[in-house]
């Protein structure tokens, strides 16, 4: 042998030999939560082994460590068809509810069930497969039956194995888990993006979901992204009498599985555990939405089967919102686009619900004295819906000593007018119609994407453009150059090119947006919708009367009147000109006649949808024929209930209404074909 082939012999064996040591300390790591090195020495034999593959690139294999982010950029995220579908949960909110499930399954398999309860982990449901033990393929739960197709971006996951660490690995194995960031990073992250002037994430699912979504895989990898497995989709040459003994035979093979999984043997346990992680939610560094409680005998799941979303074998026990306390530094007000004037609360930043909340709304004068809230106060918050910031109530033992009832403002706080409460109102108004703040609420609400959908048009921009003084209304933003925009802070040419792009698409919209961009009182999108099938311009509803715009379904003397009299106004009808001169022009309406799987269906949505945002499912469900309505009633056909739902979902059950989930909510828009496989 000479010395050059001595040399290649000993740097095959030593590349091995590294790689085989990182994924040990990898597993120990992730796996068993117990490193045996330190960080810094764990870098040194990733560089080492770095080193070697440089020096003989012939032995790089696609499994190295090294190669977590080499993957080619994925130009899109390819659909992939699932094996066998992966469902979704029912909830279960209470303990009766708990126990009811646990007597259903009973009943049904005339035989006592043992339990494996887990954490429900919020993050994003992936199936990773493994072909012959090695990595092959990861792809996002999607709609449940199709998935996106993220290999590269998962491969650089580093809790993710290159290859399952069994002597004889299972010809196939599609593992399922959830992929999350944990909670410091995720702080890390949004003050990052801060500091670029970037926009935050509103909690680490939606960031573990942006990052799992890059089409460039180095971004991911500078993620520290985790996953937690608790399942298995589909398996060959691999048999389990038990989920637990799954679970344990996936931690062999060096895939994350959560250490607080427990197996219990009644349901009793089980609750004990999912109070006792509703205690412990915030003891671990990841956000946890609930617990998990699954039958433990594989023949008793076979048994209990699946509907077409969620199997009978398994629930999700959802932990009540989270409530914290906090302190009131100040209680401010803010006039919106309508003039309508609110308090709010200027609070001692706090995590509530995966975001750190600073304010909180105060709704108004009568509701700070019903609840009594004071500067200075320790009060109780939580996020309504798990979204929107709301105070409880104060701890009244907590009080500081001379604090005062708060008293609401005279003034506008924008442009100093009087402000105006009038008789049985519940609001303080600013009259002024010229108040900046209003103004900039109002061009805000008319580039927003329930209205025109002029992308890149934020709050500072806007607030910049207004104080150069070139734009008063919405009809300037047409009227903007690209010498104006250049002059903005932190504006460069790709800037002012995608801001003119943006606001000249938005010429061109239907007759609805332009109306609800217009803020007229009391006409929303319902309304404007309606409006404009019944008339095709601005000129047309003009020239129409208070009884014949009532004469629109869903129309009432409310909305009727209140477009009337905006109509009628000189200001508005000269907007309504300088629109037609800059260039704003309404798209043709098609008449809609109500044709699709949802054809005269009424359907109200509630809460975060997985596979599309709540705009989106809106459009869809209109699209297949239905009408989405914001209140439930009992008219209502049923309601789509997504991820932490709100009150909608409680007025559903009050009247019956039925409720059904997104994967459901698919199916009868006709996106997923309805199969109901058990997962295994
Ligand atoms: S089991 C058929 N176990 O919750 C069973 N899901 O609402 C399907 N999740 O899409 C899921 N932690 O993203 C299961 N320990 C856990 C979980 C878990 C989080 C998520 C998962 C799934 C959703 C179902």
């Amino acid at each position: 042998m000479t010395e050059q082939e001595r040399r290649k012999v000993e740097a095959k064996r030593r590349v091995e030999e590294l790689r085989h040591l990182i994924a040990t300390h990898d597993y120990r790591y992730y796996v068993l939560d117990s490193p045996e090195i330190s960080d810094a020495e764990y870098d040194e034999l990733v560089r080492e082994l770095r080193q070697l593959e440089e020096e003989h690139p012939e032995l790089i294999t696609p499994d190295s460590p090294t190669q977590r982010v080499g993957g080619k950029p994925s130009a899109l995220f390819v659909p992939v068809r699932h094996a066998s579908p992966m469902l979704s949960l029912d909830n279960a909110f209470t303990r009766a509810e708990l126990l009811a499930w646990g007597e259903r399954v009973e009943r049904q398999v005339g035989r006592r069930a043992d339990f494996v309860s887990e954490l429900k982990v919020d993050g994003v449901a992936v199936a990773l497969t493994y072909e012959g033990g090695v990595y092959r393929r990861a792809a996002t739960r999607g709609d449940g039956f199709w998935g996106e197709e993220l290999t590269a971006n998962v491969r650089t996951i580093r809790a993710v194995p290159m290859r399952l660490r069994v002597p004889k690995p299972p010809e196939l194995l599609e593992v399922r888990g959830e992929v999350y960031l944990p909670v410091k990073a995720f702080e890390r992250l949004n003050q990052e993006l801060a500091s670029r002037g970037q926009r935050v994430f509103a909690n680490p699912r939606n960031a573990a979901a942006g990052s799992l979504r890059q089409k460039d895989p180095s971004v991911t990898a500078a993620r520290p992204l985790r996953l937690w497995c608790y399942g298995i989709g589909v398996a060959k040459g691999l048999r389990f009498g038990r989920h637990s003994e799954a679970l344990d035979y996936l931690r062999e093979a060096g895939l994350p599985v959560n250490p607080a999984t427990e197996k219990h043997r009644t349901l009793s346990e089980v609750y004990g555990y999912c109070e006792r992680w509703q205690r412990l939610r915030h003891s671990v560094d990841y956000e946890i939405d609930g617990a998990v409680v699954k039958v433990d005998q594989f023949g008793l799941q076979e048994e209990l089967g699946a509907t077409s979303r969620a199997p009978r074998w398994a629930l999700a026990y959802k932990f009540p919102p989270e409530e914290r306390t906090t302190t009131v530094r100040r209680i401010e007000v803010h006039t919106g686009r309508t003039g309508r004037v609110t308090p709010f609360a200027v609070l001692e930043p706090v995590r509530v619900s995966g975001a750190t909340l600073t304010y909180a709304t105060l709704h108004n004068e009568d509701e700070i004295r019903r609840r009594d809230v004071r500067e200075g106060d320790t009060v109780i918050v939580r996020r309504a819906g798990e979204v929107i910031p709301e105070i409880v109530g104060p701890v009244p033992s907590r009080r500081p000593q001379g604090a005062r009832p708060w008293v609401f403002p005279h003034r506008c706080p924008s442009c100093k007018a009087r402000l105006v409460r009038e008789e049985g109102a519940a609001d303080w108004r600013c009259p002024n119609r010229r108040c900046p703040s209003q103004s900039l609420e109002w061009l805000y609400h008319f580039a927003s994407r329930g209205a025109m959908d002029i992308e890149h048009l934020g709050y500072v921009t806007l607030a910049s453009l207004m104080e150069r003084g070139w734009v008063e209304d919405p009809a300037d933003l047409y009227s903007l150059t690209g010498k104006q925009l250049s002059q903005l802070p932190g504006f460069k040419e790709k800037s002012v090119s995608n801001l003119l792009e943006a606001i000249a698409a938005a010429r061109q919209r239907p007759l609805w947006r332009l109306l609800v961009g217009l803020n007229v009182r009391h006409v929303g999108p319902t309304a404007a919708k309606a409006l404009a099938e019944a008339f095709a311009s601005l000129e047309e509803l003009a020239d129409a009367s208070v009884e014949e715009l009532m004469e629109v379904g869903g129309v009432g003397p409310e909305i009727a009147g209140s477009l009337h009299q905006w109509l009628q106004r000189p200001e508005s009808r000269k907007l309504i000109q300088k629109l037609r001169r800059v260039g704003v022009e309404v798209e043709p309406e098609r008449r809609k006649v109500a044709r699709g799987p949802l054809a005269g269906k009424t359907l109200v949505l509630t809460g975060g949808l997985d596979t599309m945002t709540r705009e989106e499912a809106s459009a869809e469900a209109e699209e297949a024929g239905a009408r989405v309505s914001s209140t439930v009633s009992r008219e209502t056909d049923f309601v789509v209930v997504g991820r932490e739902p709100g009150s909608k979902y409680d007025r559903a059950r009050a009247l019956g209404v039925e409720t059904i989930d997104e994967s459901e909510f698919l199916r009868r828009l006709g996106r997923a074909q309805a199969e109901a496989r058990p997962e295994r």
